[in-house]
């Protein structure tokens, strides 16, 4: 039977922004393989409606629920002494949660996500949340992980802009001068490589104690996203369209089971093939 490889029953995974678009979809993929999940995140009405979802979808489904902001250290701390409480050890960590980058500045003077203008606290909130919460994230979970002598499996979900620049004409706008245009943040690109470089450490760090660490890229997600916009970026993409949001369900499976048990440290990069033209 190549499934049983898949097979997750009897381990448990923290997922964190896991009440986004698509925290919910990695928790139906590891609900798919029988895990128990536990969903984490900032909004705690956004949790209650992820778990109501996920319920509907999968009618005996272990779902834990945990308010979690990942910048913060004792915040972690606290949902890890919860669940230890109850019993409960994580196997599987999926450092998912971000800050949504587009900054919007609200005076039509100054277009702070340009580079020359990008404030520093936004800068620091959204490393605070994408780089360094996961790094938290893992120092907790995956010292228990490492220390537990079962191992464990940490995956980064960074983006298809870990591997490449973006493409700064996609955010263009008509009629506004060049230095009004609005671009895909800074912080973005250095989160996004930065989450590579954290799974090649993670990776080479505990390979002995069984803790694996792989990254995943995914390309755009079709979210309803203005028809202009969609057209650029289908136009850059080989199989023309943008990502369907359950299309990386499988890739999460794999990466956090033993179908991976021999992948460690790889950052897979699934984008329709943009990367390669
Ligand atoms: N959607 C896409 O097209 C796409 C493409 C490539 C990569 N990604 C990446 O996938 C991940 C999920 O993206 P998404 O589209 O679901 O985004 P999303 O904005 O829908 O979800 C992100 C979640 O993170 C949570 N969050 C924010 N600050 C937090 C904090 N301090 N602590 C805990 N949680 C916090 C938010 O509440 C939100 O629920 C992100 O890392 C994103 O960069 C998304």
């Amino acid at each position: 039977m190549p499934t049983h490889r898949f097979d997750l029953s009897g381990k448990t995974a923290l997922i964190t922004g896991a009440a986004g678009l698509l925290g919910l979809e990695h928790a139906a993929a590891l609900l798919e393989c029988d895990a128990t999940v536990v969903l984490t995140d900032i909004s705690e009405r956004q949790l209650a409606e992820a778990e109501q979802k996920l319920n509907g979808e999968f009618p005996v489904a272990n779902i834990l629920v945990h308010e979690m902001d990942v910048s913060s250290p004792e915040a972690i701390q606290s949902v890890q002494k919860a669940l230890s409480n109850q019993g409960i050890e994580i196997d599987i960590l999926i450092n998912n949660a971000a800050i949504d980058p587009k900054v919007k500045d609200g005076t039509g003077i100054v277009e702070t996500s340009r580079l020359e203008n990008f404030p520093r606290e936004q800068w620091d909130l959204q490393l605070a949340v994408g780089l360094t919460g996961a790094l938290l994230c893992s120092q907790i979970f995956g010292s228990s992980m490492a220390h537990s002598g079962n191992g464990g499996v940490i995956l980064n979900i960074a983006s298809d802009l870990s591997a490449f620049a973006p493409d700064q004409r996609l955010y263009r706008k008509e009629g506004l001068p060049d230095d009004m245009q609005p671009v895909k943040p800074v912080t973005y690109s250095v989160i996004k490589a930065g989450l590579v470089g954290l799974t090649r450490y993670l990776a080479t760090y505990w390979a002995d104690q069984g803790v694996r660490s792989n990254a995943l890229s995914p390309g755009g997600v079709f979210n309803e996203q203005g028809k202009e916009f969609v057209q650029r970026l289908s136009s850059l993409i080989p199989m023309g369209r943008m990502a369907e949001r359950d299309e990386y369900r499988a890739a999460v499976q794999f990466l956090c089971s033993d179908a991976s048990s021999y992948m460690n440290g790889q950052n897979v990069v699934m984008d329709g093939g943009r990367s390669t033209w």
